[in-house]
């Protein structure tokens, strides 16, 4: 079947949804989803979309920037992650990982600096299916995370590491590669896809999602459950991040020296968090439109990257995140 829509979508060129850059906005220790107010709160995170991002954020985030470092000129949305830190094999010390734009398969960064490649999907990867299943935008003030800093095992599918070299992303696992990759470590955070159709948030931030998807990749997601009746955009976040420069400290043989900000044990605490912030109806209007190819034809506005990447936010917590560093932001040791 893969090989079958892939082939389709070659000859039809019918790819469907949305796929955008947005650039690094900030890298700080704040999380308006699970840690409202904290300033800082636990580890730092990569985080780019509005210049409304803040330590707490609530009301309807669309109406309360003004910039975006986001491609689609009308998503104010927040995203971001955990960071990525090399810990060095001998002394223990860590340096940030830097963030180099998404070259996704088809097509280039656009000009964004850092940054994550976001993507809402109606279906899959090549058709909406919206006839048979309306896909209806998030909410104001609607907010999620997918995965947990604390796993210490492979959650579900969707959130995957890959091994970026040469023309080749490789295979998608759970864990972090286990080599050095020559051309950086990509990262993959798909969130879920039904909504509760009440709860703009839940006190864990996931059970108001209920997660479909059975398998890695941009596969399409079984029906969604009557708990969970309401299909909503599928949000996936990829990032690319440079490890190119530490893999010479990377004694041959030695473990995986790759930790999140929150180092944990291996892989499986990858997490991520999504705060909605379209303006208006902009994300439903290009949810509505059928066999896009990625820009919701033309029913969203879009803005150079040059123009994105000049929306900043202010630096709240004004401490040394890149390195190197002895201990990690807000970690004992
Ligand atoms: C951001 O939060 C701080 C308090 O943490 C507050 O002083 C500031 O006014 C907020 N900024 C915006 C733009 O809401
Ligand atoms: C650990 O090694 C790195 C790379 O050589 C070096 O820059 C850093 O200062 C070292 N840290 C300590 C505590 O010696």
């Amino acid at each position: 079947m893969k090989s079958i829509s892939t082939a389709l979508a070659l000859i039809a060129s019918v790819e469907a949804g949305l796929r955008f850059p947005c650039s690094t906005l900030t890298f700080q220790r704040l999380d308006p989803v699970v840690e409202p107010g904290n300033t800082p709160s636990a580890h730092v995170h990569h985080i780019v979309g509005g210049n409304a991002f803040n330590a707490s954020m609530s009301g309807d985030v669309g109406n309360q920037a003004s910039c975006t470092t986001c491609q689609m000129s009308e998503d104010f949305s927040n995203y971001w992650t955990a960071v990525l830190y090399f810990k060095h094999p001998t002394n223990g010390s860590y340096h940030r990982v830097p963030v180099l734009p998404v070259q996704p398969l088809l097509g280039g960064s656009n000009g964004a600096q850092g940054g994550i490649t976001v993507y809402y999907t109606q279906f899959d990867l090549s058709r909406d299916n919206i006839k048979q299943q309306p896909i209806k935008s998030f909410q104001p003030g609607f907010r999620m995370t997918v995965g947990s800093p604390t796993a210490t095992s492979k959650q579900h599918v969707g959130l995957t590491y890959q091994c970026l070299t040469g023309n080749s992303r490789g295979r998608e696992t759970a864990d972090f590669p286990d080599k050095p990759c020559t051309g950086g470590i990509f990262t993959t955070h798909h969130f879920p896809a039904c909504w509760d159709g009440k709860n703009l948030d839940s006190p864990d931030h996931q059970s108001h999602m209920f997660f479909t998807k059975r398998t890695d990749g941009f596969t399409n997601a079984p029906a969604c459950p009557s708990s969970h009746p309401v299909r909503v955009p599928q949000v996936t976040y990829e990032t690319t991040w440079d490890t190119s420069k530490f893999n010479s400290m990377w004694t041959s043989g030695a473990p995986n020296p790759f930790v999140w900000s929150f180092e944990g044990g291996k892989g499986f605490g990858t997490h991520a968090d999504y705060m909605f912030g379209w303006k208006g109806d902009s994300l439903q209007r290009a949810m509505d439109k059928s066999e896009c190819f990625y820009d919701g034809c033309g029913s969203i506005t879009k803005q150079a990257m040059a123009t994105a990447n000049k929306c900043t936010v202010p630096d709240r917590i004004n401490e040394e995140t890149v390195g190197w560093l002895s201990v990690l932001p807000g970690q004992s040791k």
